[in-house]
């Protein structure tokens, strides 16, 4: 069932309260959310890939499936065209969509989705053979002796420091070294910098847990008391990384292409500028999943990786508050759309998206209820109050793009998480989901995963349990 109507942008409310506008939207989207048995956390996360061919290489945590994309595409019903993910990670999407014969288009902020891309994309040029004697040669360097010290070395950032073992890290500088200096290929030399960056967790004292970058206690970091459970010997990992990469290599070279494969154009920077380079209704389907509203920061998580592309601490400052915000750091970024679209001659397009924002009544008592809980001292971190207000702000410029970009009749799967501060279980399927419809898009249905999120042990202990929707929305021109 599909709504044309802008709910949301009605009348205020009569009885007024959060309570009572959160009730109503519940009830009036209540026919177009539906549980969808199939989808399960397996597929909507990195899980399904992560022992698939070249997926395997990086673990990106926060990817979704390619089994998922598949889908999605299958129930699109598209089978030409280009596919649009301005959200795209590690490319998922775009290589989901290219095996299937479409082009593939992506925006990504950080380096790590654009590298591994990259080096994707250089394996299937290589020949096995030359791979297999690059690495027969790394396997008998001695990284601790090797020559180390160039442009080449690798530069922490901050708080990256202390992150591996004694002598690691010099071990990493000659490994650069030696791709830089020995490897004539750019191609070979990328895929084999891409073993580099993907052993750089397993080496070092830290480990991705969830949200959080945790270290061990050895690392001398203060005040942690965490035990990693194997930091294991460099050569040991990048032996076994290159044991993995050869085998999906071979494979890879040994099968046949499938018949038609489509254009990968993975473009490094943030959404909200090079949305500008889309042409309107020249999208027929966008596959994609945000960074969700729950406070992570994607620069503290990839601090390892980054600083090995060559980020340094004012790059990794500016990634941070380049991201659409998910983040307590995140600071606001009115000011920076409204000259965005000011130097692109569309301050007319940045007006009336800030109107439908502002315009929101659920967004609106949203700012009210989380103001009120700040100035009470009554949120655990006072500055959630801003990430809510950016979260959605910031949002209603990226669907407004998407409906720019996409054509009559084109969809957009947006994956997405429902989240609760402060015991307010904050609708964000619906809230994105109006905003789409006064985009011009129709919702047409919110499926959710069998099972929703729990709530964390300070949530529960405070408020009791609530289940929170983990959702694809499917949006329609
Ligand atoms: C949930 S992840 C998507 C992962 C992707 N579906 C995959 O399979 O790899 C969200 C991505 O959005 C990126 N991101 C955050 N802010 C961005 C921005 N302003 N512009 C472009 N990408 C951004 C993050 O770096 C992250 O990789």
């Amino acid at each position: 069932m599909a709504s044309t109507k802008t709910p949301g942008q009605g009348a205020p409310a009569e009885k007024g309260g959060l309570g009572v506008l959160l009730e109503r939207a519940e009830r009036r989207y209540r026919p177009l959310i539906r549980v969808d048995p199939q989808l399960s956390r397996n597929v909507v996360s990195y899980q399904a890939n992560k022992d698939a061919p070249f997926y395997r290489w990086f673990r990106y945590q926060e990817g979704f499936s390619t089994k998922l994309v598949d889908r999605l595409i299958e129930e699109s019903g598209i089978d030409t065209g280009t596919v649009l993910d301005p959200f795209a990670g590690i490319a998922t999407t775009l290589f989901s969509a290219r095996e299937r014969g479409l082009d593939a288009v992506g925006f990504e902020l950080l380096p790590i989705g654009p590298f591994v891309a990259r080096a994707w994309l250089a394996a299937e040029q290589i020949q096995p053979a030359s791979f297999d004697e690059a690495v027969r040669e790394i396997n008998a360097t001695d990284f601790s002796t090797s020559p180390a010290e160039d442009e080449t070395a690798f530069k922490h950032v901050r708080i990256s420091e202390m992150a591996f073992p004694p002598g690691v890290e010099r071990k990493i500088s000659a490994f650069r070294h030696h791709v830089e200096n020995r490897i004539g290929d750019k191609g070979l030399r990328d895929v084999l910098h891409l073993a580099g960056l993907s052993i750089l967790e397993k080496v070092s004292y830290t480990e991705k847990c969830g949200q959080f970058l945790r270290w061990d206690s050895q690392s001398g970091k203060a005040r942690v008391v965490y035990s990693k459970t194997r930091i294991r010997p460099f050569e040991e990992a990048l032996a076994a990384q290159l044991d993995v990469m050869s085998e999906d290599i071979n494979a890879g070279q040994a099968r046949p292409a499938t018949e038609r494969r489509g254009s990968v154009d993975l473009r490094q920077g943030t959404a909200f500028e090079l949305f500008s380079a889309v042409p309107d209704g020249s999208i027929d389907l966008v596959i994609s999943s945000p960074p969700y509203l729950n406070r992570y920061d994607y620069t503290r998580v990839y601090p390892l990786e980054l600083a090995y592309l060559g980020v340094d601490d004012a790059g990794l400052k500016r990634l941070r508050q380049s991201l659409l915000s998910c983040t307590v750091e995140n600071r606001e970024k009115v000011a920076y759309l409204e000259d965005l679209y000011a130097g692109q001659g569309r301050a007319s397009f940045f007006s009336r998206v800030k109107a439908v924002h502002d315009g929101h009544e659920i967004v609106a008592a949203i700012h009210d209820h989380f103001e009120k809980l700040k100035d009470a001292n009554r949120l655990n971190n006072p500055n959630v109050y801003r990430l809510i207000k950016n979260y959605f702000f910031e949002h209603a410029f990226v669907i407004f793009e998407l409906a720019r970009v996409l054509k009559a009749g084109g969809r957009a799967y947006y994956v997405n998480d429902n989240v609760r501060f402060a015991g307010i279980v904050i609708p964000v399927d619906i809230i994105l989901s109006d905003i789409a419809i006064a985009a011009g898009l129709q919702t047409e249905s919110i499926s959710t995963l069998p099972v929703g999120k729990g709530n964390s042990s300070q949530q529960m202990g405070a408020y009791g349990k609530a289940e929170v929707r983990k959702c694809i929305y499917t949006w329609r021109k």
